[in-house]
C-alpha cells in the first residue's frame, strides 16, 4: 500500500483535477435539461392533465433525461474513486471536521440519492423499457415515481452538493 501512496504522491494535484472537473460534470451536467425542459413541461402536464399533446410532449423528455443523465452517472463514481484516492495519498483523516461533515453528506445523503437514480433512469424506472415492456400503467406510474423522485431530492442535492464544496474548498473548520 505504501509502495502505491509513493508512486501517486507526485500525482495528488492531478488526482485532484480528476475530482474536481468529475464535480463539475456531476453538478451541473442535467441543470438545464431539468430546469427549462423537464420541468415546465410537468408543470404544463399538472395544470392539464387530460392533454394528449403535453402528456406526449411530458413522456419524450422524461425518456431523453434518462439517457442525458448519464453524463452525472460516469461522473458520479470517477467523484467518489478520486476523492477516496486523494483521502489516502493525501494523508487525509476524519480528524478533519471539513472532511467528516462532507464525508456524511456524501454517504448519508448522496449515495443512497444516485443508488435510486441508477435504477429509476437506467434499469427497472428505465422508462424507454417499461413503454417497450407494453404495461401502459407501469409506464405511467414509472413517470410519476421519477418525477415525485426529482421533487423531493433536487432541493437536497442542490443544497448538499454547495454546502459539500464550500466545505471541501474553504475547509472552515
Ligand atoms: C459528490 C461527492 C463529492 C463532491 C461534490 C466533492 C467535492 C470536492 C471539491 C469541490 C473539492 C475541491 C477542493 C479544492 O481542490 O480546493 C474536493 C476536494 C477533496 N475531496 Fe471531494 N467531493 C466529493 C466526494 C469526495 C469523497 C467521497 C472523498 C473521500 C473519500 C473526497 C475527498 C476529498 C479530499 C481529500 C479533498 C481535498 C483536496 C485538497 O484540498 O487537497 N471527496 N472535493
Amino acid at each position: 500500500m505504501n509502495a502505491i501512496i509513493d508512486f501517486l504522491q507526485p500525482y495528488y494535484q492531478h488526482i485532484r483535477f480528476v475530482h474536481l472537473t468529475a464535480v463539475m460534470v456531476w453538478v451541473w451536467s442535467t441543470s438545464v435539461a431539468y430546469a427549462y425542459y423537464l420541468l415546465p413541461v410537468f408543470k404544463a402536464w399538472r395544470r392539464n392533465p387530460d392533454d394528449q399533446q403535453i402528456i406526449e410532449l411530458r413522456n419524450w423528455v422524461m425518456e431523453r433525461f434518462d439517457h442525458g443523465v448519464i453524463y452525472e452517472h460516469i461522473a458520479f463514481p470517477i467523484v467518489i474513486i478520486a476523492g477516496i484516492m486523494l483521502y489516502i495519498v493525501g494523508g487525509h483523516s476524519t480528524a478533519e471536521n471539513w472532511l467528516l461533515l462532507k464525508l456524511a453528506i456524501v454517504i448519508g445523503v448522496f449515495i443512497p440519492i444516485e443508488i435510486t437514480d441508477y435504477y429509476l433512469s437506467h434499469f427497472g424506472g428505465n422508462k424507454h423499457k417499461l413503454r417497450k415492456a407494453g404495461s401502459a400503467q407501469d409506464y405511467e406510474r414509472g413517470i410519476q415515481l421519477h418525477w415525485w423522485f426529482f421533487l423531493i431530492t433536487t432541493a437536497v442535492v442542490m443544497l448538499g452538493g454547495t454546502a459539500v464544496i464550500f466545505l471541501a474548498v474553504v475547509k472552515p473548520f
